[in-house]
């Protein structure tokens, strides 16, 4: 048994405004889920893909002109939602995570050679792409329960940190998954030219790599040699290793929040810290 585990629970708000308070905060889950599901829809349309979590994906079964309608109603749906909180600091993170989404997608789609062999450009690009939703999101949530700026940073910390180590794993299982494993393409990035962290730490050992990059992947045989040297690199175990701190660093966000002698607030706690381990040994 953990004996720093509270035996107790404070009801420290009544029971109408928890009521309140709950529903605002699954209000931002939604949201979020919203906005996450439109850019899925809007990213499988630009990457072309045929399948998305084990199933045809949607502009596979229905066509691309229907899928882009799909993405706006639900990213319209994820807006209006947002304006019945009435909260414009909420409003502002939400619409940041959009606009970061948007500049990740660019960033990795318009990106020269130097940019795309660049360790810097990619964690940027990972940043607003993948950690920007879920960092505003966990912010929004402590700004809705009217907690200090000091916890509203360490939701958006441990957001920020959940969200790379989620990214950093994405893009390894991208090699090492199979698509019946990953429930979409495996592969995929390479064979689009886009470089991810793997990559980047097999050039460090084989800085033969660029000049493979530079040629591109429409040629398949580019792919396989690229392959070649990341299998004989270290780039997965230091891929993972970079996963790794930053799940650390979201559970250390977590364990420096204000002490509480609530039990709901300890399981919950333990619940956030037990994601980062989940999303770090996560093989699909
Ligand atoms: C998945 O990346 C894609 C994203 C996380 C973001 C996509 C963003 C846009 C399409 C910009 C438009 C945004 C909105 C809100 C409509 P991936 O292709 O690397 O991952 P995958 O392997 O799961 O497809
Ligand atoms: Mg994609
Ligand atoms: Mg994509």
């Amino acid at each position: 048994m953990d004996i720093n585990r509270p035996k107790l629970s404070f009801n420290c708000i009544g029971d109408a405004s928890r009521v309140q308070l709950h529903r605002k905060q699954q209000l931002i889950a939604e949201i979020t889920e919203m906005i996450h599901v439109a850019s899925l829809i809007h990213d499988d349309i630009l990457d072309d893909a045929k399948t998305r979590r084990g199933v045809g994906s949607l502009n596979f079964v229905v066509g691309n002109k229907l899928a882009v309608l799909a993405g706006d109603f639900l990213l319209f749906r994820a807006l209006g939602a947002l304006a019945s909180l009435k909260n414009t600091e909420v409003v502002s993170l939400l619409v940041t995570a959009f606009d970061n989404l948007v500049t990740g997608e660019t960033m990795q789609m318009a990106a020269t050679v130097e940019q795309r062999c660049s360790m810097e450009y990619y964690m940027q690009k990972t940043y607003y792409k993948t950690a920007s939703l879920v960092s505003n999101s966990c912010k929004a949530m402590a700004l809705l329960s009217d907690q200090t700026p000091e916890v509203a940073t360490l939701a958006f910390e441990y957001g920020k940190n959940l969200g790379l180590a989620y990214q950093f794993i994405d893009d390894i299982l991208d090699f090492t998954g199979t698509s019946a494993s990953l429930g979409k393409g495996s592969l995929s990035d390479i064979r689009q030219g886009i470089v991810t962290a793997p990559i980047l730490f097999a050039m460090e050992e084989f800085p033969q790599l660029k000049a493979v990059i530079e040629q591109g992947f429409d040629n398949f045989a580019n792919i396989d040699t690229a392959l070649e040297y990341l299998w004989k690199s270290h780039g997965i175990q230091r891929t993972k290793e970079l996963a790794t701190k930053h799940a650390n660093l979201a559970a250390a966000a977590i364990d420096s929040l204000p002490e509480s002698s609530s039990l709901d607030v300890w399981k919950s706690r333990q619940a956030l810290i037990n994601l980062t381990q989940i999303l770090t040994t996560r093989n699909k």
